[in-house]
């Protein structure tokens, strides 16, 4: 397993590291335009491999040659958020950030699968899905099980029980209007609704939808990067191992919810084939009408970014 990491910056490089430490690839790769960064970071992570024991091997580089014929790519180059920016606000230098990298590591690892963690997260992967030309089940997005970890982070807090009881979904784009279901939350099987107040729930749900934007504020330099990470390895593992976990990406959709032609999270089983199927819940009318609101906002976006990669 040969893993490439594009970014050396703080996504990137953690994702790298935690690769690594739970030896998911005997070989990673860190691939950024800064010269010294990724060599200088990823001969750091080598080092502390005995320590680790762990016998990933793990490299840094600045052009995509060496990253040839990877089994997975995962995509972080790009800005992050400063206090006061939306995703949004990324998209016009993401966009051709995004679509260079993709277009470089295809060249050289065209059966590889990606996973796309730029910012706006949903367009970002609907651009490299274009370029790569490569079907949605081997390009898609990370960011529910980011936004459902956070929301169920708060859950947790808010009961005091053990994160591992708690199950939750988000749908949606990854973005102010994703969409939070505490009609499909449970904790340990207890309907979450049945355990916490609905107005509290709502506060809950708002926490959740803004949580990146709270990272930000507080960091006022840059992004979230421990939790998007996790997050990263969780599906890299997913592939890896062929567990078939049932979890929320951004991928292409195809008449699911009724929506085509458009990249949103919804949960979908992962495993050794990639996105293997796309799960689809039966929402109430309140759900679409959001589920709605978020999709509208995507294809926006995703139209604007067409404009821009035109140029
Ligand atoms: C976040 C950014 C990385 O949600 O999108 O923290």
């Amino acid at each position: 397993m040969k893993i490439t990491v594009i970014g050396g910056g703080n996504v990137g490089a953690t994702t790298a590291q935690l690769l690594a430490n739970a030896e998911l690839a005997n070989e990673v790769f860190i691939v950024d335009i800064v010269e010294g960064i990724p060599q200088g970071k990823a001969l750091d992570m080598y080092e502390s491999m005995p320590v680790n024991e762990s016998d990933t091997k793990i490299f840094g580089v600045n052009d995509y040659a060496a990253t040839k014929d990877s089994d997975i790519v995962v995509i972080t180059a790009g800005l992050a958020r400063k206090p006061g920016m939306s995703r949004d606000d990324l998209l016009k230098i993401n966009a051709s950030i995004v679509t260079s990298c993709a277009k470089s590591a295809f060249e050289y690892s065209p059966n590889a699968y990606y996973i796309i963690v730029s910012n706006p997260l949903d367009v970002m992967t609907y651009l490299a899905l274009k370029e790569t030309g490569l079907p949605k089940e081997k390009v898609f997005g990370m960011a529910g099980i980011l936004d459902t970890a956070r929301y169920r982070s708060f859950i947790s807090m808010e009961i005091g029980c053990s994160m591992q009881d708690i199950q939750g979904l988000i749908l949606g784009g990854h973005g102010d209007t994703m969409v939070p279901l505490p009609r499909f939350t449970t904790v340990a099987g207890i309907p979450i609704i049945d355990l916490i107040p609905k107005e509290r729930m709502d506060a809950i749900c708002k926490r959740a939808a803004g949580g990146g934007g709270e990272i930000v504020k507080h960091l006022k330099t840059g992004s979230a990067y421990y939790a998007p990470a996790s997050a990263v390895v969780q599906m890299i593992e997913s592939i890896v191992k062929d567990q078939k976990r049932i979890l929320p990406c951004s991928v292409l959709l195809d008449g699911e919810y009724g929506y085509n032609d458009i990249v949103v999270g919804v949960p979908a089983m992962l495993g050794k084939n990639g996105i293997e199927k796309v799960m689809v819940l039966d929402l109430n009318d309140e759900e679409k009408a959001m589920l709605k609101t978020s999709c509208d906002h995507v294809t926006e976006t995703i139209k604007e970014a067409i404009e821009i990669i035109k140029g």
